[in-house]
């Protein structure tokens, strides 16, 4: 197979490889049919994203760092507000943490606007501005895990490699259901595995296309619920198209989390939208941040809980703290 080839023959490893990988693109007797069928859809169904039309690394990097966990259709009006304000690499990386938490409002999860900063500063500090080509280097930014280095490495240089989201766990957990439970059994494979396999289904060459095509075909044809294999592309050689067999196998499923997985991340986010309304620059006494979050929330928070909570915002870089040894004197602010 030519992408495997060409693997061996560059010394690139971006893939993992070991005994047990025992399901490979060559040995999907179809994959050729599968690739061409898909590739064919994507030309006339393809979504058209603002992060779609770009090889900017930085552009795809901050699609991709506010694509995690959060939807596309809440993402794009905010892409093009960061970029507006953060027009480059070193735009973000000089600009305070405080100013890209405020931005990231209604994104979810605040740590990951600190990772993104955080991964800026690291790309202009150890990279000279420029995002790394080699999946090691990428995996060492902050924030930045296997799902968005191989983002970055085929969105931006067509790298051999699978992009290996919900969506795409699920339409090729389909389409290769018989082979993946006749090698792995009912368990599935591991994500290891499934992540050597989803390396070798990409074409050499159009993996940007394969991957966004098989992102595209999961959110519209195969759903999770009730997908319309009558408009599938690939049908003819799905492997699961009977009904009761495109269930998702349990195995298939992520073990992502829902909207809250708890109540300390609700409240977390509580803290950190109270901060947000404050003028820049400007800090909170912790008490009246109290407060402030118990109205928000009409809720009746013990204060220590709530210290405890931002002890904890401030040592993932969240917030900054002063006079942290007592919480009635503590002062909070965005860090600046
Ligand atoms: N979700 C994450 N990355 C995406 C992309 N590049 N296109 C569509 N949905 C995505």
């Amino acid at each position: 197979m030519e992408t495997q080839r060409r693997r061996e023959g560059d010394g690139l490893e971006y893939g993992v490889r070991g005994p047990d990988d025992a399901v490979r693109a060559a040995e999907v007797a179809s994959v050729r049919h599968i690739q061409d069928a898909l590739l064919r859809w994507y030309r006339g169904h393809r979504r058209d994203l603002p992060w779609r039309n770009t090889r900017s690394a930085y552009r795809i990097f901050l699609a991709e760092m506010m694509l995690q966990q959060t939807q596309v259709e809440r993402v794009a009006q905010r892409y093009r507000e960061f970029l507006a304000r953060f027009p480059t690499v070193r735009h973000l990386a000089a600009a305070p943490v405080a100013a890209v938490i405020r931005l990231w409002a209604g994104l979810g999860y605040n740590r990951r606007a600190v990772h993104l900063h955080r991964a800026a500063q690291a790309v202009v500090r150890d990279h000279g501005g420029r995002f790394p080509k080699d999946l090691a280097a990428l995996l060492d930014l902050p924030g930045v895990g296997p799902y968005t280095a191989r983002a970055l490495l085929s969105f931006v240089d067509n790298a051999p490699v699978g992009v290996v989201d919900t969506n795409v766990r699920r339409v090729v957990g389909r389409i290769l259901q018989r082979d993946l439970t006749a090698a792995y059994g009912d368990a599935g494979p591991n994500p290891r595995q499934f992540q050597a396999l989803a390396d070798s289904l990409a074409p050499a060459a159009h993996s940007a296309r394969w991957n966004q095509a098989l992102m595209d075909l999961g959110s519209s044809v195969c759903a999770s619920r009730r997908p319309d294999c009558a408009r599938c592309p690939v049908m003819e050689w799905c492997q699961a198209t009977r009904e009761d067999e495109v269930a998702d196998l349990p195995a298939l499923r992520p073990k992502g989390q829902g909207a809250f997985t708890g109540s300390r991340r609700y409240y977390r986010g509580r803290i950190i939208a109270v901060l947000r309304d404050l003028p820049p620059g400007e800090a909170a006494p912790f008490t009246t941040l109290v407060e402030r979050v118990r109205q928000l929330t009409d809720a009746e928070l013990p204060q220590a809980w709530l210290w405890e909570l931002a002890q904890a915002l401030a040592r993932d870089g969240l917030i900054e703290i002063e006079g942290d040894r007592d919480e009635t004197a503590a002062v909070i602010t965005l860090p600046q």
